[in-house]
């Protein structure tokens, strides 16, 4: 593994070595045990797009393991004043360690990989957000156990959130559903992907995707970029939403998980994301320990 540029290009190995690593880094920092895997090295971070979690996460867990982070707005970069990608991949491969990129094409990040010489990290395009899923596949492994026999549903947009979550949740053995409306489908490549698994599921009915679930997912219905198409997307949506109905499809002791930030009543309802606050906190945690994983596998 050179990269994590996308869930589809992680083997299952990969992804539970990853997730192994990350629950021993946080068993080290909970008990106060260093680990300065990346002593001296460097991770530039650009943000194309806000964040507080992969801001914050990534640059506290440079920290944990030693190394610096650079926090890096295209604001002030030339890349936000129209340098090539092939150049600042080939210029930034030459001062740091490692990248990590918040942007919106998937291309731009494949591009940095491409013309770059150090590893690079996607820390969400329009097209996934790895980080994110790795977090959520070590939290659903903490609450349930085992990834055995589980149901995993996400319901609303086919977003960078849910062409991860089925890339992820497939490839360690979980059943997927996914619940969208019809015009707001997944790509055809990650349904591609899908259609090899007999245990997917698309469906544009939430019931059906909830039912006997074991864990529930779902993120807002306009992701950054998409702030112009909100107010059709709240139509379009209404009804996918993570509420007590829906809940009552699922297991009984189903987990609720949420990228954040959540819109409360739109995708969620205040309720629903309150009672299933721990596990979707713990989530926002695992954040910061997943990443540390991924960074020492490809920059230690
Ligand atoms: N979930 C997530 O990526 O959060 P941020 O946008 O705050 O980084
Ligand atoms: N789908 C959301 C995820 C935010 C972490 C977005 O892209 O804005």
């Amino acid at each position: 593994m050179k990269h994590l540029l996308k869930m589809l290009d992680l083997s299952t190995e990969e992804i539970i070595d990853i997730l192994n690593l990350a629950d021993q880094l946080k068993y080290e920092l909970k008990h106060g045990i260093d680990h300065p895997h990346l002593k001296g090295k460097t991770l530039g971070m650009i943000f194309q797009k806000a964040s507080t979690r992969t801001r914050v996460s990534f640059e506290t867990g440079m920290v944990q393991l030693g190394g610096y982070p650079l926090f890096l707005s295209s604001n002030d970069l030339q890349i936000g004043r129209g340098e090539p990608v092939q150049d600042t991949a080939r210029v930034l491969s030459r001062y740091l360690d490692g990248i990590m990129i918040r942007t919106f094409e998937q291309k731009e990040v494949e591009d940095l990989a491409k013309y770059g010489s150090i590893p690079i990290i996607n820390g969400l395009t329009d097209f996934c957000h790895p980080c994110q899923v790795l977090a959520d596949l070590m939290t659903i492994r903490e609450f349930k156990g085992s990834f055995d026999g589980l149901k995993m549903t996400f319901i609303g947009d086919g977003n960078n959130m849910a062409n991860s979550l089925i890339v992820g949740g497939l490839k360690v053995g979980m059943a997927v559903s996914v619940a969208c409306p019809n015009d707001y489908q997944p790509p055809k490549e990650i349904l591609d992907f899908a259609a090899e698994y007999d245990c997917f599921e698309l469906t544009d009915s939430p019931a059906q995707a909830a039912k006997d679930s074991d864990i529930l997912i779902t993120d807002v219905w306009a992701s950054m970029g998409q702030e112009s198409e909100a107010e059709k997307r709240r139509a379009a949506f209404a009804g996918y939403q993570i509420n007590d109905e829906l809940m009552a499809a699922a297991e009984p002791d189903a987990v609720v998980l949420h990228c954040l930030p959540a819109h409360r009543e739109e995708e969620i309802t205040e309720k629903v994301f309150e009672a299933h606050a721990n596990e979707i906190f713990e989530e926002a945690e695992n954040r910061l320990h997943a990443q540390k994983a991924v960074m020492v596998k490809l920059m230690a």
